[in-house]
């Protein structure tokens, strides 16, 4: 019988370490990994780690490995494998890919950047102005953290060449609308670098639908290890300047991209991402179904489904308490919320509420995240910031109650 509802009983148990008493709520900052991440890094240093790309068997054992782990994330979020890159994290992806783009730019040529986003999508482009390309900042609401669309048509010119943003910022948790905001950007003849860190672990990603010239995320915040993943389009990363040694070849993608190589036991580890996926899908629904992508997103669907009401339970308190300043959308009534939630109680330092719920075993994180220019344009201290709760599916209401009653005499 197929099931209505995430069986987070099944999910739990995917996750060695949820049973060590804590209610974990800094999943926006790393989440765990599933027994079958674990499992396949394991595996792969066991039994296959020597040099790939040669072509006895032990190497090419490896090559398969190395190769599945990034068809597995190139399915997840509907790209093709040579249009992954498998990079340390997403500030060094952007990092590269900003080298990478950088020469394609003359002089005068526009580039705008949000004071929403995380760093990552931000402070690799804003250098490019040593290089004479004009930065603009498309700025947020500083009573909310919102971005206007109008004002972004107001910086959009004929010399607009990439507008970078984010899917979901890690500090305000506001979902935007990707694919209509690409449309906009591609008709005014820009390219679109989206940072879909914050999106990822909630809502399933598909480049194709989205449009998107180019797209990061963080496995180690998907449930995956330490990786971070940048999409581009083929067309785009062919004419990118190779960013590695001279005699990788202009059309050797991803790899000229991706300066000495992916971390080789962790993209394996990747593989272990889908076989989470894949549990919990075939522990859910009957329905036999080819498509890895599709599989994904049904089970997406649940994860959407539960962290709603998860997220909600901790909004509705929120809400009633006077005089606190909640960020972002109130509610995850229609779907444009992401279910990491951040507040600030005037007159009380958030590291001090931090510090009251780790003595009740309540791991929750407070400051900026390294969103500094979104903290900072919302009139806080970027160092106290926030108190941030990032949620995550395999979170129970149990422990958000938990958490409500740590937090309701404190705030
Ligand atoms: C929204 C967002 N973007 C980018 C990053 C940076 O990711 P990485 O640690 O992989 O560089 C983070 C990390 O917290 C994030 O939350």
């Amino acid at each position: 019988m197929p099931r209505e509802s995430l069986d987070l009983d099944f999910v739990r148990r995917q996750f060695p370490p949820l049973g060590n008493g804590w209610a974990f709520f800094e999943n926006a900052g790393g989440s765990y990994a599933p027994q079958s991440v674990i499992d396949r890094v394991r595996s792969y240093m066991t039994e296959a780690q020597v040099q790939p790309a040669w072509s006895f068997a032990p190497s090419a054992d490896a090559t398969e490995r190395i190769a599945r782990g990034r068809r597995a994330v190139a399915e997840l979020i509907n790209a093709e494998p040579d249009e992954v890159i498998v990079g340390p994290s997403t500030t060094m992806n952007v990092y590269v890919l900003a080298q990478a783009l950088r020469s394609a730019f003359a002089p005068g040529d526009e580039l705008i950047v949000t004071n929403l986003d995380h760093e990552a999508n931000n402070g690799a482009w804003r250098r490019l102005a040593e290089f004479g390309v004009t930065v603009k900042e498309w700025r947020i609401d500083p009573s909310n953290g919102a971005l206007a669309e109008a004002d972004l048509d107001a910086l959009l010119t004929d010399r607009t060449r990439l507008v970078c943003f984010t899917h979901c910022s890690n500090v305000v948790g506001t979902i935007h609308d990707v694919a209509h905001l690409t449309r906009k950007i591609h008709a005014a003849g820009a390219r679109v670098c989206v940072d879909g860190v914050a999106f990822a672990p909630h809502r399933q990603v598909d480049v194709k639908a989205l449009d998107v010239d180019f797209y990061t995320f963080s496995a180690y915040k998907v449930f995956g290890p330490h990786l971070g993943i940048l999409y581009g389009k083929r067309e785009h990363l062919l004419s990118a300047r190779g960013q590695n040694h001279f005699f990788i070849g202009e059309d050797d993608i991803p790899l000229k991209l991706n300066p000495g190589g992916p971390n080789h036991e962790l993209t394996a580890g990747l593989v272990g991402v889908a076989d989470y996926f894949d549990a919990v899908y075939r522990h859910h629904f009957d329905a036999p179904e080819n498509s890895f992508h599709k599989r994904a997103g049904r089970v997406y669907a649940l994860m959407a489904a539960h962290e709603e009401r998860l997220a909600d339970r901790l909004l509705d308190f929120l809400r009633g308490k006077p005089g606190l300043r909640l960020i972002g959308e109130p509610t995850m009534a229609d779907g444009r919320r992401a279910p990491t939630i951040s507040f600030a109680v005037p007159g009380r330092s958030s590291q001090a509420l931090q510090t009251a719920l780790e003595r009740e075993r309540i791991a929750v994180g407070y400051g900026n995240f390294y969103a500094h220019r979104c903290v900072e344009a919302l009139g806080l201290d970027p160092e106290d910031g926030v108190l941030r709760v990032g949620m995550a599916h395999y979170n129970r209401l149990e422990e958000v109650d938990r958490l409500i009653e740590a937090l309701d005499p404190l705030i």
